[in-house]
């Protein structure tokens, strides 16, 4: 089965056709990084404008790559939700479009379940259930998934997502955006321990999350030292070095994220997990979950950088994995977009 994927969700215009769930023909992304970092942050209303502008030619150049017309398909697949609504609406009109054009079945696709899918495109595909760990600029939630996809949700942040709290902590900083990647370079070879920011935790069992506390300490920490002077000697003068600042940072959420997913793990009494979404692209958190999940003897599912960050190979993959849980779509046109 040959579907189109389609997704729109936030600041990447992407297009990919997957033959059977795993088998990747072509995928196509179309990143607006430079349009919003200027802003420090996804502008919806730019987005919008931008994926109206990218959606057709990122479409063509998929089915081009893949060598096949619209006619050899055999599902179009699109998220749904959740995510910016304007940006969602600009994938799911041409999905519709295309579908009702061609005559092709629409398969809707949540984001979430998409992000979770792109633990089945890790290399071995799980057969035993796991705990997937979703961290991306939006979502940071736990979820125990059966191996034929199916999830259920164990436990999420009460506040920010942990790439929000990169994406805000690296605006304050005035280093970028996104701000997950600019903290992760400059961390490279830091001093992790030189500030010691909160990890909040919660009662015994939770498997909650919360980085506003972070985030404010971070924020704190910048007002009552000064702006950081990128390269300078530790300690000297009361400054401080961008690069431990980030390191210590990233530790931070590092920390939470590594210590819950392997409660979640141990919790539900099983040995597979799965990291999944654009801050799983982070370079501390992959070497931390490789060494610990090796100590542990948890096998871990970790997507390629490209699977981690916002595509259209994880929906389309997805969207197999719905048709084959749950049969063919049923009529898909009168279809609504949805933020959260
Ligand atoms: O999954 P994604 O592309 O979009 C959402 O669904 O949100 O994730 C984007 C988020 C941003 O917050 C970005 O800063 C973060 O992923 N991110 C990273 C890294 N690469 C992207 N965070 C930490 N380290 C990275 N290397
Ligand atoms: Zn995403």
């Amino acid at each position: 089965m040959i579907i189109l994927g389609i997704e729109t969700s936030c600041d990447e215009t992407a297009a990919a056709v997957v033959r059977d769930g795993n088998d990747i023909l072509s995928s196509v992304i179309a990143s607006q990084i430079s349009i919003h970092a200027p802003f420090g942050g996804v502008v919806p209303e730019l987005a919008s404008r931008k994926h109206l502008e990218y959606i057709i030619p990122v479409i063509e150049n998929a089915l081009e790559r893949a060598g096949l017309s619209g006619e050899e398909l055999d599902a179009i697949a699109v998220t749904q939700g959740p995510g910016l609504v304007g940006a969602l609406l600009v994938g799911l009109s041409a999905a519709k479009a295309m579908a009702y054009a061609l005559g092709k079945p629409l398969v809707a696709v949540n984001h979430i379940e998409g992000h979770i899918q792109a633990a089945f495109l890790s290399g071995a595909a799980p057969d035993n259930p796991f705990i997937c760990l979703v961290v991306s600029g939006g979502h940071t939630a736990l979820y125990r998934v059966e191996p034929d996809g199916g999830s259920r949700l164990l436990g999420a942040t009460r506040d920010d997502a942990a790439g929000e709290a990169f994406d805000k902590v690296a605006k304050l900083l005035g280093i970028g955006y996104p701000g997950g990647i600019e903290i992760d370079k400059l961390a490279l070879g830091a001093n992790r321990e030189s500030i010691r920011f909160p990890r909040s935790r919660f009662e015994k069992e939770s498997l909650e999350f919360s980085f506003s506390g972070l985030k404010t300490a971070a924020a704190n920490y910048i007002r009552k030292h000064g702006p950081p002077a990128p390269g300078s000697a530790p300690g000297g003068g009361g400054a401080y070095r961008l690069e431990d600042f980030a390191a210590s940072f990233q530790e931070a959420i590092v920390d939470v994220l590594v210590e819950k997913s392997f409660k979640a793990v141990l919790q539900h009494g099983l040995s597979d997990i799965a990291v999944v979404g654009g801050v799983a692209a982070n370079s501390r958190l992959r070497q931390r979950l490789a060494r610990e999940a090796a100590s542990a003897n948890f096998r871990l599912y970790l997507p390629a950088v490209q699977f981690c960050t916002d595509n259209a190979v994880m929906i389309a993959s997805a969207a197999y994995n719905i048709w084959k849980r749950s049969g063919p779509p049923p009529e898909m046109l009168e279809l609504d977009a949805f933020s959260r």
